[in-house]
């Protein structure tokens, strides 16, 4: 079948499995331990019911919001994801160009396989930069001054991973980047060999283990653009955020890859944006398949909600025209349910439109 013929999101999967190694596949779509949370992520969202208005004028409808200083079309951004040159030659590169082509804004993860610099130079549209503090402090800093200069308009610090999770399939597999592919913006920083047999190592080699609260101060007080916090589940760890100055958190349990159990976001959401109390944006991930999962997001108080997977499955299959489609297909679903609830506007997706 042809990328173009998918009409919907979760059709891509079965496209990409297609084009993709046994290993890289399963790199992508697989979660933790026995992939509970990453079954509960889409599930959430399919618990919510919707409770509609009709007999409201729907002629116009306007996805559009202003965040963090960006006018963006709609509430559909790009949730940053490792090594796409796994999923497609070009890599990182022909993600920003379909970011571009689809008006959306993407999130380059640290852990990209072609350099900050070259990403930021092919963007045409609005990008941030995912940080993952590394044991180097002045190498994270001198890697956040080059994503700066390279045009990054916001960082969103990675909180939810000082380890990886027991993501069984990968170690079964020995995951790893293949011949000829790095992790480019790590050059020039020294590799930490684990000497551990598989079976007994925690810790990764590009991932902190120390990384605490006071470090988030730390990254504020030189970060030249606003700077959020990704990984948040808990009300109280949003307020400990806000109070160490970050200007915007994601509530993420990374798509089911850490911990193992943790809640669906659709379930956390809620607590969170209670205890932000409108402060700074909220913004969700994980599970996030179908437009009327980005209005229940909206409708429990995100700002915006981020797409992982599917996107990465729309790169493997179509390159930039795949991430442009993936967004596409995901506004106009956004659109479509908007327009069968009553909500003409984003403001308008309120808590009053879920059957409770
Ligand atoms: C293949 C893959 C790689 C990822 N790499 C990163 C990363 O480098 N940094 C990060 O903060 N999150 C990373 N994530 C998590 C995503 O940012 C996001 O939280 C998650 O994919 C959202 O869930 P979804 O895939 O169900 O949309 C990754 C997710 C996947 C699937």
């Amino acid at each position: 079948m042809d990328a173009r013929r998918a009409v919907n999101v979760p059709e891509l999967e079965s496209l990409a499995r297609e084009r993709l190694t046994d290993t890289a596949f399963a790199y992508l779509v697989g979660g933790s331990g026995d992939e509970h949370t990453l079954r509960w992520n889409v599930e959430a969202w399919s618990r919510i019911r919707l409770a509609p208005h009709f007999m409201v004028d729907v002629s116009a409808i306007d996805t559009t919001l202003r965040l963090l200083g960006h006018d963006l079309v709609s509430p559909i951004a790009l949730a940053p994801t490792a090594a796409h040159r796994l999923f497609h030659p070009e890599g990182e590169l022909e993600t920003v160009r379909g970011a571009a082509a689809a008006e959306a804004l993407y999130i380059q993860s640290t852990l990209a396989t072609v350099p900050v610099s070259e990403v930021g130079a092919a963007a045409t549209g609005p990008w941030w930069f995912q940080v993952y503090v590394q044991r180097d402090r002045g190498f994270t800093r001198e890697l956040v001054a080059r994503a700066e200069s390279a045009g990054a308009s916001a960082l969103v610090l990675t909180v939810d991973l000082p380890v990886l999770g027991a993501r069984d399939t990968d170690r079964r597999n020995e995951f790893g980047l293949p011949e000829g592919l790095e992790y480019a913006n790590f050059r020039g920083l020294p590799a930490v060999a684990d000497e551990l047999p598989p079976e007994r190592r925690v810790y990764n080699p590009h991932l902190d283990p120390s990384i605490c609260w006071p470090d988030l101060e730390w990254l504020r007080s030189f970060a030249g653009v606003p700077v959020l916090v990704k990984g948040v589940l808990r009300p109280d760890d949003a307020v400990q955020a806000l109070d160490c100055g970050a200007d915007g958190v994601v509530v993420s349990n990374h798509g089911g890859r850490n911990l193992d159990t943790v809640p669906a976001t659709a379930d956390a959401l809620a607590g969170v944006v209670t205890a932000v109390d409108g402060r700074v944006p909220v913004l969700v991930d994980g599970g996030i398949r179908r437009g009327t999962d980005v209005a229940k997001a909206l409708m429990l108080g995100a700002s915006a909600v981020l797409v992982g997977r599917p996107y990465v499955w729309g790169l493997t299959v179509d390159g930039a025209a795949g991430v442009k489609l993936v967004v596409d297909l995901l506004r106009t679903e956004l659109e479509m349910a908007m327009c069968l609830l009553g909500a003409r506007t984003l403001a308008e997706l309120t808590e009053n439109l879920i059957w409770d």
